[in-house]
């Protein structure tokens, strides 16, 4: 029987940011005690803004980051790193800019690759994840069609990181932010179910009652493609921390 993951439900987004931004700290520090470096898998979109200014406060406070490897889920193609909207812009923006982090341990798909070069750059990506040692932990979102990472419905649960069409769901999602649905890269390089699956323990973050039923349907519902996150079901650690608006059809 797959185990259901775990969840928790936190009495603000900023709570349940700050509860993972603890648990992320302590692993560093775990690892670094050690002298081993941690490799986290991160996540865009607006959901996990609060945990990274979180994870900057901290390192503000003393934590470092100089043993940390990162791995982002997905970049979109056919976007510049300098695009406002590339998932590099954002993570550099939004988090690595402001702490210690080496520029050579940061790892986000390029979205500028040649055609003919993609499969080979998603297989070196992966390469890169197993000579780092795996994801110690990696960090979700959750879009409102069920995609975990570019993920989209339908897709198989045993690809490793690929090149994907993007649903129209998940366009249409974005369309604000590029100024319109036309002007929405239409594809993007994304880890796959199977990598995300590889990661140690998982942790996905959703907030707010446009997640809520999309939550309810990925914790509670049987394993199915049109329903990728529900592909969590079948790993072994993990949690999902969510605001009371996102768990509200949880018992
Ligand atoms: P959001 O996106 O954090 O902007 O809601 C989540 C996702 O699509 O994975």
């Amino acid at each position: 029987m797959p185990e259901v993951p775990s969840y928790r439900i936190f009495a603000s987004s900023q709570s349940a940011s700050t509860a993972l931004a603890e648990d992320i700290s302590q692993l560093i520090r775990s690892r670094d005690s050690e002298e081993r470096t941690t490799v986290l898998g991160l996540a865009t979109g607006n959901t996990p803004i609060e945990l990274y200014k979180e994870l900057i406060r901290m390192h503000r406070a003393g934590l470092s980051f100089r043993n940390v490897v990162t791995f982002n889920l997905d970049e979109y193609i056919g976007i510049e790193r300098e695009h406002p909207e590339s998932y590099w812009q954002f993570m550099h923006s939004h988090l690595f800019n402001h702490i210690d982090i080496n520029p050579e341990n940061i790892h986000i798909p390029d979205g500028m690759v040649a055609a003919d070069n993609i499969e080979s750059h998603c297989s070196a990506y992966e390469n890169h994840i197993e000579e780092a040692g795996g994801i110690d932990l990696q960090v979700l979102g959750i879009g409102r069609n069920g995609h975990i990472g570019f993920n989209e419905p339908g897709v198989s649960p045993d690809v490793a990181t690929h090149a994907t069409d993007l649903n129209q769901v998940t366009i249409n999602d974005a369309a604000e932010a590029f100024g319109g649905a036309a002007d929405v890269p239409q594809r993007a390089i994304t880890m796959g179910v199977k990598t995300i699956l590889g990661a140690q323990r998982i942790a996905l973050l959703a907030f707010g009652s446009s997640k809520a039923d999309i939550v309810e349907r990925a914790l509670t519902s049987g394993i199915t493609s049109e329903v990728p996150a529900t592909y969590l079901q079948s790993h072994p650690d993990t949690t999902f921390f969510l605001d009371q608006d996102a768990g509200k059809r949880l018992s």
